[in-house]
């Protein structure tokens, strides 16, 4: 299809002019007609064309998608209201002159002309819930009874662009959706943020790093770094990330549809799971039970490793054939209305623990057990303390099945990763941040020991070889935790239950 684009380009060309000389003639009674991309607006010479699709947006809109957004919302489930106080919020913790300028990502390529699935900056979709490539947005601090000035530059609208590429927003959608005073073709960013960079006494801003984005544009850079010579430019992320610790009511409602439908795709994962089946099946069967349920992607490349592959923490080929008698361990999680879960299980291929298997199973368990019970705010610790009882409490656990251990070996070898991390619109979210802070209600985590037992004869023969994580979402309570992924089986008997129920 790409190969001939160009041809195609120049042959439609004239066809395309006449279209929509024909759609203005037809539908000008209808604003925005001739804005549409060619797929729709050869449907909307017809009358037979819903009032739905006679205005196209590049991402769902309560307009175009009310099978899952109310009136109100930017992003499903998230009102306009709720972006306003984020972005209000994050004005009002800065001083007097400040601006903030937030970029999202371009899109990126796998190989020429072949792009991945497109993925938000989340600190620009936390503010503001824009989800095209190619934005940005400047917010000024003012004395406004607002508070702050919002101007956003985004791709605009174009037949030619929109044809190939799907429908976009524009630059008149993006006032009347995503809150901007001010609206502009991406092209004037330059120019306005060279305006800022002399108007403004503090700006906020990151280095895009190695993600391409506007600002990695030649034009740009050079801008910022005379910019930088006239003054700093102070982080910005950090900050959002402080905004971003604690979530609200509408993200934790998020995060529980996210967590059960990533649950659910374990049952019918674990239900399906036989001797012979491959990993890479059961990854396509994660994909399919995540999307099937609303899921948009998987929130990261999943680890789905049979026997010993789960000896490796990232093992992510996921190309071999599941055998009787091993375990398998999936770390697998749907993203849902841009919120991850992030969930590991660990199941044997023929639906029967052995008693070695059960035996390390159970020590693994208990220790998330009672890590989960440590996350409420009244028992004041961080994530860095859960993680020191969780290494003692494995070492006894252990001990109890006949492992001599020693703690090198225990945090080097068998349980060489953390107890678990932030999590939210990132999978490891906030990651400025470091987990020492106290855990507060309503901050979300995950709790994850595994054991990790090699070929080595200075542990129990009958353990070596066997990878298992437990890990769950947890949202910490004043004295509950919350779990948002209990409905995932990782009791012996429920999983057992599970997998006998072909
Ligand atoms: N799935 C990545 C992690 O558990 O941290
Ligand atoms: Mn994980
Ligand atoms: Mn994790």
């Amino acid at each position: 299809m790409l190969r001939s684009r160009l041809f195609r380009l120049s042959t439609i060309a004239v066809a395309q002019r006449a279209a929509l000389q024909t759609n203005r003639l037809v539908c000008n009674n209808r604003l925005a007609i001739t804005s549409l991309p060619a797929c729709q607006r050869s449907f909307a010479t017809s009358d037979r064309v819903p009032e739905t699709h006679v205005r196209s947006f590049g991402q769902p809109t309560p307009m175009t998608h009310p099978n899952i957004m109310n009136k109100g919302e930017v992003t499903p489930g998230l009102s306009a209201s709720e972006f306003e106080t984020r972005r209000s919020n994050l004005i009002k913790s800065l001083p007097e002159g400040s601006t903030v300028v937030s970029v999202g990502y371009s899109t990126r390529y796998m190989t020429n002309n072949i792009f991945y699935p497109f993925h938000q900056n989340t600190d620009f979709w936390y503010l503001c819930g824009f989800n095209e490539p190619d934005a940005a947005m400047i917010l000024e601090k003012d004395d406004s009874e607002r508070g702050y000035k919002q101007t956003m530059f985004v791709l605009p609208k174009s037949a030619s662009a929109e044809l190939w590429d799907g429908p976009r927003t524009g630059v008149e959608g993006v006032k009347e959706l995503f809150g901007a005073d001010e609206a502009y073709d991406n092209a004037k960013f330059s120019s306005y943020f060279k305006k800022v960079l002399s108007s403004s006494k503090h700006i906020f801003m990151d280095s895009p790093g190695s993600m391409p984005s506007l600002i990695t544009a030649d034009s740009t850079k050079k801008l910022i770094e005379t910019g930088l010579k006239l003054q700093t430019i102070l982080p910005l992320s950090k900050i959002i990330q402080e905004l971003r610790m604690i979530k609200s009511a509408s993200e934790i409602e998020i995060m529980k549809k996210s967590g059960m439908i990533s649950s659910k795709a374990f049952i019918e994962a674990m239900k399906w799971t036989e001797p012979g089946t491959t990993e890479g099946q059961l990854w396509a069967k994660f994909d399919f039970e995540t999307r099937v349920r609303g899921s948009t992607i998987l929130a990261y490349v999943p680890v789905i490793a049979g026997g010993p592959n789960a000896l490796s923490m990232h093992y992510v080929r996921n190309d071999m054939e599941l055998k009787n008698g091993d375990l398998v361990l999936v770390d697998c999680g749907g993203e849902y209305n841009g919120y991850a879960s992030d969930i590991t299980r660990t199941w044997p291929v023929n639906g029967k623990f052995s008693d070695a298997q059960k035996e390390l199973y159970q020590a693994v368990l208990n220790v998330n057990k009672a890590c989960i019970k440590m996350c409420t705010e009244s028992n004041s610790i961080s994530l860095h303390g859960i993680h020191s009882h969780s290494v003692k409490l494995m070492k006894q656990e252990l001990q109890n099945i006949g492992f001599n251990v020693n703690t090198w070996d225990l945090e080097r070898i068998l349980y060489p990763h953390h107890v678990g991390h932030y999590l939210g619109l990132d999978v490891h979210d906030l990651h400025d941040l470091d987990r020492s802070r106290k855990l507060k209600k309503n901050m979300v985590v995950t709790i994850e020991p595994g054991i990790y037992v090699p070929f080595d004869d200075k542990f129990p023969s009958k353990y070596q070889g066997i990878g298992i994580r437990i890990e769950d979402n947890v949202v910490v309570g004043k004295d509950d935790p919350y779990v948002l992924t209990a409905t995932s089986p990782k009791e012996i008997v429920d999983i057992e239950f599970c997998c006998k129920n072909h």
